[in-house]
């Protein structure tokens, strides 16, 4: 039985790189920190689910290739899964993505500006975003990694370890955000007096991913090359915007530049 006294928050897609972020950001909370096994998403929350004071919603479809192949099963999880979530009825954080935007619009994005996903996945993000209902605090971030589950850093680290050069695609510029640094923006955010609605939370200063490897290959001091390739030379099978920096119009939560994201990822990499 939880603390009566305690704010009881769940957690959904706590298995992933957000989920296991925010189980430390809200660790002072009654917390209850659904893996795919505590709740499928794409099924109304099991009985066993407490009524929670607040529902931190980062479950998701997260893989943008095969949401092309599949984006009938991409929205059962990102829009039906937002549903479920939005049903509990308690204030709800749904994590949505830089990708509902198209990438033409030459600046940084703010939240007034209008959505043209151009991928399946991007198309049912939006959908969810839609669906999380009044009492939702919609959180749009970018190119998240952490140090655990499949992202970036983790890649190059492997590839840099491996190889004397990899192909990096340097014409999407966006914003690497930590995902500890975004839990520590959600914490803040639901804390304040913050209205529901969008709100764009992503590290500051943006790079390419060209740019990013090399970063991360400086400070891991791996000695691999970065060749710098075209979006079409890559050939990945979902399209993605060429710019798509968020920053917030609204005055977010202003999270730390991804330079310091990545020197904390690697700092929690490192062996004790
Ligand atoms: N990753 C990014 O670059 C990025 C960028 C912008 C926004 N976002 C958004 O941020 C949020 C968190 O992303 P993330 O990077 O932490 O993703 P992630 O590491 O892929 O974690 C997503 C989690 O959701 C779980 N999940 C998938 N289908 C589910 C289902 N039907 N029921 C319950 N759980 C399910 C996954 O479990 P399994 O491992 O079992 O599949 C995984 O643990 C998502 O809303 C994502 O769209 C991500």
């Amino acid at each position: 039985m939880g603390d009566p006294l305690r704010r009881r928050v769940l957690i959904t897609g706590a298995g992933g790189q957000l989920g296991a972020a925010l189980s430390r950001a809200f660790a002072a909370d009654d917390l209850q920190a659904l893996t795919r096994d505590g709740w499928d998403v794409r099924f109304p929350a099991p009985a066993s689910v407490a009524r929670p004071d607040l529902v931190l919603h980062a479950a998701a479809w997260t893989n943008v290739d095969g949401a092309e192949d599949d984006p009938q099963g991409a929205a059962e999880v990102n829009v039906g899964g937002t549903a479920h979530a939005a049903e509990l009825g308690a204030p709800l954080v749904a994590y949505s993505t830089d990708y509902v935007f198209g990438g033409r619009k030459g600046s940084p994005y703010v939240e007034s500006d209008g959505p043209s996903p151009l991928s399946a996945y991007g198309r049912t993000k939006l959908h969810g975003e839609a669906v999380a209902g009044e009492h939702a605090w919609i959180v749009r971030s970018s190119w998240l990694f952490g140090p655990s589950g499949h992202n970036f850093v983790r890649t190059m680290l492997r590839a840099g370890a491996e190889r004397d050069e990899v192909a990096v695609v340097d014409d999407q510029r966006g914003c690497p955000t930590y995902v500890g640094h975004l839990a520590a923006a959600t914490h803040e955010l639901v804390g304040s007096a913050a209205p529901f609605g969008v709100w764009h939370l992503a590290a500051g200063g943006d790079c390419t991913w060209a740019d990013f490897a090399e970063a991360i290959f400086e400070l891991a001091r791996l000695d691999c090359r970065v060749r710098r390739i075209s979006t079409s030379e890559f050939g990945a099978r979902a399209p993605r915007p060429a710019v798509s920096i968020l920053r917030s119009e609204k005055g977010a939560p202003e999270l730390p530049h991804w330079r310091d994201g990545l020197a904390e990822c690697l700092a929690a990499l490192a062996p004790a």
